[in-house]
């Protein structure tokens, strides 16, 4: 049983920072673990504009500790009127991708895209500058079934899409489902996907067990034993396509455990851990360094980190919540034990 496993400095390829105090709780968290970070650009109002992208950026990094190296990557937030001419400057001034969120899907997602066609001036920019599209794959019709957004999603707009423009470079977002999984494992050099720790390691069942249990809420949703099992098999496989993303999602604990709660799990404070030991349980520690470190850096080309990390087999109890500006974050499993520590 392998009591250790040393990594090359990984990344996080997605995710969610906020503004604010909120920024001084959990980028210390990211960059106790990873070198550099997707930060998704879903503020309110979200970040359309480079300046905006560049501002945020020097907000991150004011609020890394003293002593780390950690570097944001930053996005732009796709609006059906985002123009194209915006992508050149983006790009020139160090803006590594642009998200796409279907119109009401998520979280600050209200000014989201309601209709791709109206974007695509924009992604013909994009595909030339070989911008990467990050996308949200839900359909948000309130006839389909939530569990089946994501599969819906698949055929409604991501082959349309991918059809309209063979070479854009195509991020599908923390897939949840053996549909996605497929898809991404037979698309071309131009498609991949990040995978979260959470979808890797729980089922639906995690969000009623003994109770409603609203940390576990995220979009997209967890789904059925069958497909987490399916992304366990991408990761597992050794396929390059399949990357690191924790969706790591904060909200204050009273706006998750509430009437209407807000989605999104809160993992960056022990992400490293989780991955781990889902990899491990899946008897695929030895593959955990190119999805957390390799893949990523090779699909957006940028060069691997330098450094290392390591992780141990040692079990501790995560703290069970954390201060949030004047609110409380609880961590997904806080207060709970986990068997994987970070030295
Ligand atoms: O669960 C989620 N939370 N899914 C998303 O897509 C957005 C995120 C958030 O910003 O809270
Ligand atoms: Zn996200």
């Amino acid at each position: 049983m392998t009591g250790q496993i040393t990594l090359t400095r990984p990344d996080d390829w997605h995710l969610h920072v906020r503004d604010g105090q909120a920024l001084h709780t959990v980028v210390p968290h990211t960059a106790a673990q990873f070198a550099r970070a997707i930060i998704m650009p879903n503020l309110r109002p979200p970040v359309t504009t480079t300046a905006h992208a560049l501002a945020y950026k020097q907000r991150i990094l004011a609020a890394v500790p003293e002593g780390l190296d950690f570097q944001p990557l930053m996005t732009l937030y796709l609006t059906d009127n985002l123009p194209a001419d915006e992508i050149a400057r983006a790009r020139d001034a160090g803006v590594v991708a642009l998200k796409f969120y279907p119109a009401g899907a998520t979280t600050n997602s209200d000014a989201g895209v309601t209709e791709l066609r109206k974007t695509y001036a924009t992604l013909e920019a994009m595909q030339r500058a070989g911008m990467p599209l990050l996308v949200h794959g839900e359909v948000t019709s309130p006839e389909v079934d939530l569990f089946d957004r994501e599969a819906v999603f698949i055929e409604k707009q991501l082959i349309p899409l991918r059809r309209d423009f063979p070479e854009l470079k195509i991020v599908f977002e923390h897939i949840t489902t053996k549909e996605a999984a497929q898809y991404v494992a037979h698309a071309d050099r131009f498609t991949a996907a990040t995978v979260t720790a959470h979808h890797l390691l729980f089922n639906r069942n995690a969000l009623f067990s003994g109770g409603i249990r609203p940390h576990y809420y995220c979009l997209p949703v967890l789904k059925r034993e069958i497909h987490r099992q399916a992304l366990v098999q991408a990761v597992s496989s050794g396929s390059a396509k399949f990357f690191l993303g924790t969706d790591s999602a904060p909200h204050p604990a009273h706006l998750k455990e509430h009437a209407s709660g807000c989605a999104g799990c809160y993992t960056a404070h022990a992400a490293l851990e989780m991955y781990a030991e889902a990899f491990d349980a899946a008897g695929v520690l030895n593959r955990l360094e190119a999805f957390a470190s390799f893949n990523g850096p090779a699909f957006y080309g940028l060069s691997r980190n330098t450094g290392s990390v390591t992780l141990k087999r040692e079990t501790w109890t995560a703290p069970e919540s954390f201060a949030f500006g004047e609110a409380q974050l609880k961590p997904l499993r806080g207060g709970e034990s986990l068997p994987w520590r970070m030295v």
